[in-house]
């Protein structure tokens, strides 16, 4: 029978300390993240996101070598898995959305990979962290109608994306606004799905069930798939005069702003900042540059109502609202916006799951029934 009481309650796990990781550090008063120890700002302009990778999994930059090399393993691993095509175009025939087609296909990587119960496997984390590319740009030529195309060896994480999803070189600008983006939502503490690839590896599962599980989790509006909506308020909204009464009416009608607000951030979240500046790089002149200034002009004007009508929360910008207009900067559709942040944070979810095998312990939390104490009935007693 459980002991806990409704006084050890807390709801959505706020402020429980579940692990103890080297992967980033977030100070959400004062508005700053580390990823393996340095700070956003400075990493996520200047790496690309194998260095990033390389960081977390290593602990450290990689020196040219050690970057060429990992570079090549990732290279060589960014194929679809056998299968992946067929299982691809049954999801896009039954109108599965990008995120959970790339569920589907991730599946397949277990049929390539083998697994140790409790040991972290460097080979497979790759692989996922590889194969995400290839499947999300397949998904997308195969629903309209296209062949998938093979991006030339050595490419970039980043730059292998846009190759195989557009079937032509990108303009190093948009791969460098994409390795920004990438490099800044890597890794995020306890995030919800962080948790969910460290609660499945902690039971000694599979690194795919681990990254699948988290793929779900992220997939959410609250957590992951707020970008797409936020970039839709601000399309909804489309002149800045119409910022305040529409923002307004949402508010009142007890909708949230997608793009506003975070568990831990209880000021503006770093990762806004950064995306802020690469958004704005992506988009100097023309419509590019309208949508901006519109944008900037719907989140002043979103933080003034949130104060406003929602005071004392202390709710301000998230990555997420910045994450859109990169991402549509750089030419994506919407519907790809998520996918892109499991492309990057599946090394996060990797490096978390060896954190988790190493520190042994399986998660498991306690719960308080609050449900009455009944007696068995029999069947034909009941009413
Ligand atoms: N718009 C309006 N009100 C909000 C918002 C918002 N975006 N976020 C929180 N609030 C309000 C809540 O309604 C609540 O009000 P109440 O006290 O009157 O009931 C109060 O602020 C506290 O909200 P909680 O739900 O307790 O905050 P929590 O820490 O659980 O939520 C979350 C964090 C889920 C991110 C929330 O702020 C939200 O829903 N934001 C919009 C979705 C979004 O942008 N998600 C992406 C987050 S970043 C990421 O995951 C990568």
């Amino acid at each position: 029978m459980s002991t806990a009481t409704i006084q050890d309650l807390r709801p959505g796990l706020e402020g429980v300390v579940a692990a103890t990781t080297r992967l980033s550090a977030i100070d959400g008063e004062r508005g700053e993240l580390l990823i393996g120890g340095i700070p956003v700002e400075e990493l996520a302009p200047h790496a690309s996101f194998e260095e990033a990778v390389h960081l977390l999994w290593h602990g450290e930059l990689p020196d040219r070598a050690s970057l060429d090399g990992f570079r090549r393993r990732l290279s060589t691993q960014r194929h679809l898995p056998e299968g992946a095509l067929d299982l691809l175009a049954r999801a896009a025939r039954a109108g599965a959305s990008p995120m959970a087609a790339l569920g589907l296909a991730l599946g397949l990587v277990r049929l390539e990979t083998s697994h140790q119960p409790g040991e972290w496997n460097a080979e497979t984390a790759q692989r996922l962290v590889a194969a995400i590319p290839p499947l999300v740009a397949a998904y997308g030529r195969v629903r309209a109608g296209q062949d998938p195309i093979v991006p030339p060896d050595g490419a970039s994480h980043a730059a292998a994306f846009l190759w195989a999803l557009e079937g032509r070189e990108p303009a190093p600008e948009r791969v460098r606004a994409l390795d920004t983006y990438l490099v800044t939502v890597i890794d995020h503490g306890m995030n919800a799905s962080t948790f969910a690839a460290r609660v499945i590896a902690s039971t000694h599962s599979d690194l795919v069930s681990a990254a699948i599980g988290a793929l779900g989790a992220l997939d959410g509006p609250l957590h992951g798939g707020a970008p797409g909506p936020a970039l839709d308020m601000v399309f909804e909204i489309g002149t800045i005069e119409r910022a305040e009464p529409e923002l307004r009416r949402r508010l009142e009608a007890g909708e949230r702003l997608m793009g506003f607000g975070h568990r831990v951030y209880k000021t503006r979240d770093p990762r806004a900042e950064v995306l802020s500046a690469a958004a704005e790089r992506l988009a100097r002149s023309g419509e590019a540059k309208e949508l901006n200034d519109l944008a900037r002009a719907v989140e002043a004007v979103a933080l003034r109502l949130l104060a406003e009508l929602k005071p004392g929360r202390r709710l301000y910008t998230n990555v997420e609202f910045y994450t859109a207009l990169v991402l549509h900067g750089v030419g994506l559709r919407q519907e790809l916006f998520t996918p892109l942040f499991a492309a990057s944070r599946m090394a996060g979810w990797m490096a978390h799951c060896r954190e988790q095998l190493a520190e042994g312990r399986l998660l498991r939390p306690s719960s308080v029934y609050v449900g009455p104490r009944k007696g068995w009935v029999a069947l034909e007693e009941r009413a």
